[in-house]
């Protein structure tokens, strides 16, 4: 296993690789992709599918395409989240959001693209390995599982909930739903890819989804909690928004030290999931730690 920052390392220096070349015409949807991949980003979801990949003795060479499309949709579903028509946000990663710099069409063009990119660069993959039936299904497996968590069960059936979500009387079952789907599932699909490439078995393949599940919502209890009451200078995107425009979070149904409280009952509830690993899990044990007390 390596470190964090080296998976990362491996991310940052290949994030642009696999898409694939764009006509003259079409340069400023390239620029403005780019713009928001590299402009910063911790690499959570890609380096979480590496390690899992690794630590279930895959070969993360094979692994790094899926890593990257990962990226590509957590990318585009930021670039979409802060549009005026979702949460209007101005700074992102501490820059101003794509639509400020290209406009709402070309952001809402350079979403699409990258969505699209990472369904054309996975089953690409998948085609590629078709002279080896178990690894061609263990590739389909996860370009599956990313596409599916990403989807309208997933990813954007919680952005639904959450921009539906505004004004209402939160429930705690509603904030639930919309941490699980709009953020764990995100963080769950490149630990369960990771392991599927890898081939690992149903029981390890259970284990690690309790894990992400239980860090992608302490994740986005988090990130509701940094809203409140977190640097602007250090996470790089604007505080104080939730409140403003009535978002149902953990801090608004149960208040601030409940939500605190959660965090540090769903981090331990992760390191128990992959307890049984011992030793050998500790990447993941260690992650779980460092990402409560995150400040960005
Ligand atoms: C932000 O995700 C969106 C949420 C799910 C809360 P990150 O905090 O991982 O954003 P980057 O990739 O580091 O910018
Ligand atoms: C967004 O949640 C989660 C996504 C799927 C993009 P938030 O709206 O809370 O994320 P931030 O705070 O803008 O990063
Ligand atoms: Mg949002
Ligand atoms: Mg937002
Ligand atoms: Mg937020």
């Amino acid at each position: 296993m390596l470190s964090f920052d080296e998976y990362r390392e491996i991310i940052n220096s290949h994030l642009t690789d696999f898409i694939p070349a764009t006509d003259p015409e079409a340069a400023v949807l390239r620029e403005s992709m780019e713009y928001s991949l590299m402009v910063g980003g911790k690499r959570l979801r890609p380096v979480l599918l590496l390690a899992a990949c690794d630590f279930a003795g895959g070969d993360i060479d094979q692994a790094l395409p899926y890593a990257c499309c990962l990226e590509y949709i957590h990318t585009y579903s930021l670039i979409h989240d802060d549009l005026p028509a979702m949460d209007n946000d101005d700074l992102r990663r501490g820059k101003p959001t794509n639509h400020k710099v290209y406009g709402e069409d070309i952001a809402v063009l350079a979403g699409d693209g990258l969505l699209n990119t990472a369904a054309e660069v996975m089953t690409g993959e998948v085609i590629r390995h078709s002279d080896d039936h178990q690894a061609m299904i263990n590739h389909a497996k996860a370009a599956h599982e990313i596409m599916s968590r990403a989807g309208i069960r997933g990813m954007i059936g919680g952005q639904t909930a959450d921009v539906k979500g505004e004004y209402m009387e939160a429930t705690a079952e509603l904030v639930r739903f919309i941490e699980l789907h709009k953020t764990a599932d995100l963080l769950t699909a490149p630990v369960r890819a990771g392991l599927m490439l890898a081939g690992a078995d149903d029981e390890m393949l259970d284990a690690f989804t309790s894990y992400a599940q239980a860090v992608g919502v302490a994740f986005q209890v988090l990130d509701d909690i940094l809203d409140f009451e977190g640097d602007e200078k250090l996470i790089g995107k604007k505080v104080g928004k939730d409140q403003d425009l009535g978002k149902c979070s953990y801090v608004c149904v149960h208040g601030l030290d409940a939500a605190k409280e959660e965090l540090h009952r769903l981090t331990g509830e992760a390191r128990k999931a992959v307890s049984g690993y011992g030793e050998s899990a500790s990447f993941f044990t260690e992650l779980a730690s460092k990402l409560e007390i995150r400040k960005y």
